[in-house]
């Protein structure tokens, strides 16, 4: 029980930190004086937002059922999420995502032990809305639109989606980021796979996703696919980039407003859509909105 709480507590407060050093090492430095005031519980709450996103996609994918089934302690009386389904996975993909649900039923009970937290926020995760995505990725409307629910491929590259757009973690050390390694190297493995019926594959799918990524969070370049040019890989000197990660192959970091920015898919923290329809909850994401225009 005691080394559990401390592993907890380590767990915790190491996205805490990790947010702390962000916001201090960052050249932005107006955009703090803009932002509400933080605290760590501030901070976790947020973090809560992403969490329950990945972990209703995968309940969904894996179970054909939100948390409002397979946790519903967890969801505190918040409405279910629209739009997801059972995808259509093979046995291996099977066990693999149902373990990621667990997992994420984990984190969230975690967090829900340290913070007051809020009752789910409504979310999209509807194959519509991933379509949008992939067409506002590629800068074309695919017929048919892209469903992450068709097929093991494409639900990985959902899971690539919500975890480079919705990255529930800060830093590349927190057990958080683990997931998305997984997803990102069974990726890597299937780099050349076309991704059907589209002229695309999987690198360069990822690639494009990204980059929407970073023109929705307008900080630069902070989401990188799993191929990519040299230079910008590990030292320098690798194309793969099955960690995506700066220079010295650290996590980028991304700060809440940032983040909202690119979930919410309107560039801008004090408007929400995509996979937030009313926004998300707590302290730090309700204060833009309630300041927005
Ligand atoms: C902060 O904002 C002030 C006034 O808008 C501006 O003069 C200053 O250059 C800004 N500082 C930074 C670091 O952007
Ligand atoms: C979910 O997203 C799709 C695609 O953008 C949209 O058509 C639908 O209205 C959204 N649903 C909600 C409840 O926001
Ligand atoms: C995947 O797509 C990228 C970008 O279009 C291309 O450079 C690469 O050759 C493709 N790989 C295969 C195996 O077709
Ligand atoms: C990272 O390395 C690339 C290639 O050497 C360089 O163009 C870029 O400016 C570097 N970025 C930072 C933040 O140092």
């Amino acid at each position: 029980m005691a080394l559990r709480t401390v592993s907890t507590a380590v767990f915790l407060t190491s996205i805490v930190l990790a947010l702390y050093m962000q916001r201090a090492s960052s050249s932005e430095v107006n955009v703090s004086q803009t932002q509400p005031p933080i605290s760590d519980q501030y901070l976790l709450e947020f973090v809560l937002n992403l969490e329950y996103l990945s972990a209703e996609f995968f309940s969904c994918g894996a179970n054909g059922r939100g948390l409002d089934a397979t946790a519903p302690q967890l969801t505190k009386g918040g409405p279910p999420p629209v739009g997801g389904r059972k995808a259509n996975l093979n046995p291996f993909f099977q066990d693999i995502f149902s373990q990621f649900t667990l997992i994420k039923i984990g984190h969230l009970r975690a967090i829900n032990g340290v913070v007051k937290g809020f009752p789910i926020p409504l979310l999209n995760i509807s194959k519509e809305l991933f379509g949008k995505i992939v067409d506002d990725a590629l800068g074309q409307t695919l017929r048919p639109s892209f469903d992450p629910y068709a097929n093991s491929l494409n639900y990985l590259l959902g899971a690539y989606i919500i975890s480079d757009l919705a990255p529930p973690g800060y830093v590349g050390i927190t057990p958080q980021l683990q997931n998305v390694a997984v997803i990102r190297a069974y990726l890597y493995e299937r780099r050349n796979y076309p991704v059907q019926p589209y002229g695309v594959n999987v690198s360069e799918l990822t690639d494009r996703i990204s980059e929407l990524a970073n023109r929705l969070g307008k900080e630069g370049t902070k989401s990188e696919g799993i191929v990519v040019p040299l230079s910008q890989g590990a030292e320098g000197r690798i194309e793969g980039n099955v960690i995506g990660a700066d220079n010295d192959s650290l996590a980028y970091g991304k700060m809440p407003g940032e983040l909202l920015r690119i979930v919410y898919g309107t560039s801008d923290e004090h408007v929400p859509g995509d996979f937030y329809p009313k926004g998300a909850n707590g302290r730090i994401a309700r204060s833009f909105l309630s300041r927005g225009t």
